[in-house]
């Protein structure tokens, strides 16, 4: 960049994001932050010395808008101290609130919908002019391209990529489809230049994102390319050494994409793939479109491509009309499946989907079926976990861990992993034996 010659420097504007939800929101923050980049912005890790707040909202349970309202409350102060101070709400409460956020706190500046962050810096601009800025809308355009990315400046060893977003499955709890909308995949060649993007400044583990990722069908040549296809094509990436990808529903889960958890060695042995519930009638009354046999059957098919695969998945307890027989298919599901890694959740009425017009379980009741559910999913967790130890494993360092040369990172399947190597820098892929599991990491040595 050429010298600055002249006396006058501008000062950048500061920008706090907090991000709350799933790893789409991270990734869109990211984004958001770059975008703001180009208009004058600079991140802070603090609200009080910022420019602009803005929230990166959660709509996937109860409360969410309730939250938000109460962290808006709280940065009343601040915005009486400071009028120039810019205050917007992004992400999904903002998708389904729309206009009536700037009703109830009208110190709101901005409200942007998941599918119009391209548009942010021109929103931001409006706001300096005193004028609120809504924008909900689904645009036709590839937002992602929209939003230009800054120099390359080097990063983090591991990124988060969005590939598809939205869903069409209308499970009969969830609020996403309302919120993100229909599926949509972005083209492969996109993909592909923001990965080798990523690559070019540092990162060598990258994860695949979509509300549904395994239902991407992206436009390449005159056709349609699946995820599988898409993992094959990044698998040529020099330099990109991890493929992960998240969140995938069971019914998308197709033979190329089996096979490449086989084939494929840059693809990590590591797969989310909910269940929701072990109970047939409760899984139908969800609309998930699968059954218990046929989740467990496909699971047998992706652990013959590949054993050492580490599973994880959501579980909802007290869905409307889930009696404890029901649930104890759930249970018996668990034991039979086991897994490395889960997220359980209590059912939360979402207004607007098909469930919330039905009779709830007693909440008490529910809540002793997550305690139980929980208890038995942590230690399934812990066996796993346990059962490490005495393996070997790559680790792709991510930061310094507390003791001196000491770096921290994750193995292949997503254990974290401590491991004494004064000479380790971050984004080094180290080969370890696992010699200690303690209570959330494992501690490894170098071979
Ligand atoms: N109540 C409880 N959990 C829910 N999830 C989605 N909607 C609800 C709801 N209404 C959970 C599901 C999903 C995860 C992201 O959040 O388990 O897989
Ligand atoms: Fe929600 Fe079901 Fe779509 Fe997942 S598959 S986002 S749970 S509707």
């Amino acid at each position: 960049m050429a010298e600055n010659t002249t006396t006058t420097t501008t000062e950048k504007k500061k920008l706090f994001i907090k991000t709350y939800g799933c790893q789409m929101n991270v990734y869109d923050s990211e984004r958001m932050a770059e975008a703001m980049g180009g208009a004058g912005y600079e991140t802070t890790d603090s609200p009080d010395d910022a420019d602009m707040i803005l929230l990166n909202t959660c709509h996937i349970r109860e409360k969410a808008a309730e939250k938000v309202y109460s962290e808006l409350g709280r940065f009343k102060g601040l915005k009486a101290e400071k009028p120039d101070l810019k205050i917007g709400v992004a992400g999904c409460v903002a998708q389904a609130e729309g206009e009536e956020i700037m009703r109830r706190q009208p110190m709101v500046d901005l409200v942007v919908g998941p599918q119009a962050y391209h548009r942010l810096p021109e929103m931001e601009a409006k706001t300096q002019e005193g004028v609120k800025a809504l924008d909900t809308d689904f645009p036709e355009e590839d937002k992602f391209e929209k939003l230009k990315r800054r120099p390359k400046a080097k990063r983090a060893p591991t990124a988060f990529l969005t590939v598809q977003e939205g869903c069409d499955k209308f499970c009969a709890f969830c609020v996403v489809p309302y919120t993100r909308g229909a599926e949509v995949s972005r083209p492969v060649d996109r993909v592909l230049t923001e990965a080798r993007d990523l690559v070019e400044r540092g990162v060598r583990e990258i994860t695949l994102l979509g509300q549904n990722v395994n239902a991407y069908h992206g436009v390449h040549g005159g056709g349609d390319m699946t995820l599988a296809g898409l993992i094959w094509e990044l698998d040529k990436i020099d330099g990109l050494e991890r493929i992960r990808f998240t969140t995938s529903h069971p019914n998308d889960m197709m033979d190329d994409l089996i096979e490449a958890h086989g084939t494929c060695d840059k693809l990590m042995p590591y797969l989310h793939l909910p269940v929701q519930s072990g109970s047939n009638k409760i899984l139908k009354r969800m609309n998930r479109s699968h059954d218990r046999d046929s989740y467990i059957k496909l699971i047998e098919r992706i652990r013959a491509a590949r054993p050492d695969l580490l599973l994880s998945g959501d579980f909802i307890v007290g869905f409307p009309e889930e009696t404890e027989e029901d649930f104890q298919d759930t249970m018996d599901l668990i034991k039979e499946v086991r897994y490395g890694q889960a997220y359980s959740f209590k059912y939360s009425i979402r207004p607007g989907t098909p469930a919330a017009e039905r009779p709830l379980v007693d909440p008490a009741e529910a809540n002793d079926r997550l305690q139980r559910l929980q208890a038995l999913l942590g230690q399934q967790q812990k066996d796993i976990q346990d059962s490490m130890v005495g393996k070997e494993v790559n680790v792709l360092y991510e930061k310094p861990g507390r003791l001196e040369g000491q770096m921290v990172g994750k193995s292949d399947y997503l254990h974290a992993v401590y491991v004494a190597d004064p000479a380790g820098k971050i984004g080094d892929i180290k080969r370890v034996r696992i010699v200690e599991s303690a209570a959330n990491s494992l501690g490894g040595v170098l071979i």
